[in-house]
């Protein structure tokens, strides 16, 4: 099944299938596994989660649909559909600044999925064969973490995997891999969630997860939730309107939304349905920030029957979600490069992912190897922690406004309907999403942005 309308250099996914499933997967990722726990975590459980599910819904979903129908009206990249869409202005700029973010989340999320690699091993190789206290976890993650050549050489390795992928292309190597991968992730998540509720202590933690406390939910709550739901949709720098550049014009794009962001909330609360039982079991704090996957889970498979197995597969399965993942994230500045600078892909690749590798040296070098970088001065955080609050949540935040005003006011709502509006759409289904990207969306943005600027509250 190749689409009628494939133009020669440009690639196109093989099936309506193969294209949920790269764009499930690009969505589906470290995100939802490691990030989502954690600032859960942080932000207080389930409070924030019910805060988090309104924004995936609500504001999410429209942004993902008016992002996947200006690549498919287009067929460009993201600064290409501006360009083609709004000729002659500076809203090719919303486009660059994606391009741009893109490269700078790649950088800081090649060095985690470096880690998950890296514990791939750990595994494999005993060091949680036998049972090990919260403590003995979380000092063995401070090692490798500080270790400059493992974090550094993992992140090369991570990313030098994601460029032979891409590098082959759309539907030889992005959908290819995605289509075994992400269901054998999500039987995986399964079995471990059985597992994890069915621990003692388990209560306290389902509690913290499943029990909306208010009383928890600061100012705070509502940026935090807000990028995160942007992050974990793979919103607002553009993968959406480059993955939606190679769908076939049959594909109906409502529903292929509806199944995206369904799944990607399904795995992000499988995931804290593994992560919380564990960690009040083994008495970890909530907000033990990026490290919390890492050094709760390991705790978790050295009390399984069988546990080295399933810690070996589970890190494998993060490390392959992390990859169709990582895919997305360079196939924007390759298909960028590629389509406005007329470079061939393999050259495209090559380039992008090497200038990737450098800016990520330092987020790899961020968590005990260098100390400058391991505690900024002033109120930031680390390295890897800044890069991460920087670019995927507030670059994501203001990419995420610029193409809901984009779309909603100046490609317009008429527009973007003839794009999705196909068969099986009911009537009422478009009025109901231009409220959501001309209203909802940008005010609900900008009202939180706002409130950060004048709180000061800015990590
Ligand atoms: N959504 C992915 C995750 O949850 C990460 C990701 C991939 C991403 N592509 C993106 C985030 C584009 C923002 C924008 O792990």
């Amino acid at each position: 099944m190749t689409s009628p309308n494939e133009s020669a250099q440009r690639g196109s996914w093989s099936s309506r299938t193969g294209f949920i499933l790269a764009a499930s997967g690009s969505a589906i990722g470290l995100g939802n596994i490691w990030r989502f726990p954690y600032v859960v975590g942080e932000g207080g459980g389930a409070a924030f989660v019910l805060i988090y599910l309104g924004f995936v819904f609500l504001i999410g979903a429209a942004v993902m649909l008016g992002e996947l129908a200006l690549g498919r009206h287009t067929q460009r990249n993201p600064v290409g559909a501006f360009k083609a869409t709004a000729p002659g202005t500076l809203w090719k700029l919303v486009g660059l600044t994606g391009v741009v973010t893109g490269v700078a989340i790649l950088s800081f999320y090649g060095v985690i999925a470096g880690w998950t690699v890296g514990y791939f091993f750990k595994t494999v190789t005993g060091s949680f064969s036998q049972a090990i206290t919260a403590s003995e976890s979380q000092e063995i993650f401070g090692g490798f973490v500080a270790n400059p050549a493992a974090s550094v050489g993992l992140l090369f390795l991570f990313l030098g995997v994601t460029a032979v992928i891409v590098w082959r292309g759309v539907s030889g190597g992005i959908e290819r891999v995605s289509k075994v991968l992400m269901p054998a992730l999500l039987a995986l998540l399964v079995l471990l969630a059985i597992r994890s509720v069915t621990l003692s202590g388990a209560g306290a933690g389902l509690a913290f997860y499943l029990a909306p406390d208010f009383s928890k939910i600061s100012a705070q709550t509502f940026p935090a939730a807000l990028g995160q739901a942007f992050f974990s949709l793979s919103l607002g720098m553009g993968a959406m309107i480059t993955y939606g550049s190679y769908v076939s014009k049959k594909v109906n794009l409502v529903s292929a939304v509806g199944i995206i962001c369904f799944l990607d909330t399904a795995i992000a609360l499988l995931a804290g349905l593994i992560i919380f039982p564990a960690l009040f079991h083994v008495g970890l704090s909530p907000s033990s920030g990026v490290g919390l996957v890492f050094q709760v889970l390991p705790t978790l498979f050295a009390e399984l029957p069988a546990g080295q197995l399933f810690g070996a597969a589970f890190f494998l399965l993060l490390a392959i979600a992390a990859l169709t993942s990582t895919i997305s994230l360079l196939e924007v500045p390759v298909s960028y490069v590629i389509d406005e600078w007329g470079w061939s892909r393999g050259k495209a690749v090559v380039a992008t992912a090497t200038v990737t590798f450098l800016i990520g040296v330092p987020s790899a070098l961020a968590s005990g190897a260098v100390s400058f970088l391991s505690d900024l001065p002033g109120a930031a955080p680390d390295f890897l922690s800044l890069m991460s609050i920087i670019f995927g949540n507030y670059s994501l935040t203001i990419g995420s406004l610029g193409l809901a005003i984009f779309v909603g006011y100046r490609w317009g709502v008429e527009a973007a309907a003839a794009e999705f509006q196909s068969e099986g759409v009911p009537a009422v289904f478009k009025p109901i999403w231009a409220f959501l990207i001309r209203f909802l969306a940008p005010v609900g943005i900008v009202g939180i942005l706002v409130y950060i600027i004048a709180t000061q509250n800015y990590f």
